[in-house]
């Protein structure tokens, strides 16, 4: 509401969001994908104009509708999410990498169609090679940049956890790993998450030890967030 004191927290802040699954073709009918529903990184780019940010969504396969008044590129491809990435992140305050990026790809597009061998029950390998980490690339732009942008870069982490970790260890890990300033790991054990229109999320920190743990809709947890986020834009821990 107009009398919320958070409701202008982003105020003329530029925010690139990412969402949705990218698609790596194998051929003219196939491609490589996942469950990413978008719904989340949309959330974010509504919740973020609300609170005033100027958005720009960068918007890879999603399940829902795009609302028409979100400022949106569309993409395919890792690379071609990288792409925009590296350009709409340039001028950005903050950057949510909230997209499902493929890691890997396939080696090879083949242009025409992949038959079945009628004469053999064989069937192909497919050969993959690594996606670029987009992440972890914009980290280090801005590490060797004297520009300090985004000023803020927050990922988000799937975790299932496994026998000898928790998946908040896991996030723990994951976030030192990519260097990126927040990152939202969201447990994924049980498919919680995945297409649904509510979320638990824990945010962690490079900044200090605090986890904030939320739960709610999509556009809860995104307000939430971008508190978190608008709260260091404003008294920056260092
Ligand atoms: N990400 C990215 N580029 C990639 C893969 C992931 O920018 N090629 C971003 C995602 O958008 C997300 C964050 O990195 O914000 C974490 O993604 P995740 O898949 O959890 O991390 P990975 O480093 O790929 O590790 P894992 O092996 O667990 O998949
Ligand atoms: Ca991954």
């Amino acid at each position: 509401s107009l009398t919320d004191p958070n409701s202008l927290a982003l105020d003329g802040k530029r925010v690139v969001i990412t969402a949705g699954g990218t698609r790596e073709p194998l051929d003219p009918v196939r491609f490589l994908g996942n469950k990413s529903s978008g719904k989340q990184g949309i959330a974010l780019a509504q919740v973020a104009q609300r609170m005033g940010a100027e958005v720009k969504l960068i918007c890879a396969h999603v399940d829902i509708d795009i609302p028409e008044d979100i400022s949106t590129v569309r993409v395919s491809t890792g690379l071609e999410l990288k792409n925009q990435v590296e350009n709409l992140s340039r001028d950005a305050d903050i950057l949510i990498m909230a997209a499902a990026v493929a890691d890997f790809r396939p080696v090879a597009y083949e242009e025409f169609k992949i038959k079945k061998n009628a004469d053999t029950n064989d069937a192909p390998t497919i050969e993959l090679v690594r996606n670029p980490d987009i992440l972890r690339e914009i980290v280090v732009r801005r590490q060797q940049e004297k520009q300090q942008q985004p000023a803020v870069i927050v990922g988000f982490a799937a975790e299932t956890g496994s026998a000898e970790k928790s998946y908040l260890s896991l996030g723990r890990e994951k976030l030192v790993r990519k260097g990126c300033d927040f990152l939202a790991v969201n447990d994924v054990s049980n498919n919680a998450g995945f297409g649904t229109d509510s979320n638990a999320l824990t945010i962690l920190s490079k900044f200090n030890n605090q986890e904030i743990h939320c739960e709610g809709t999509k556009e809860e947890v995104s307000s939430e967030l971008l508190l978190a986020v608008a709260q260091h834009l404003s008294e920056p821990l260092t």
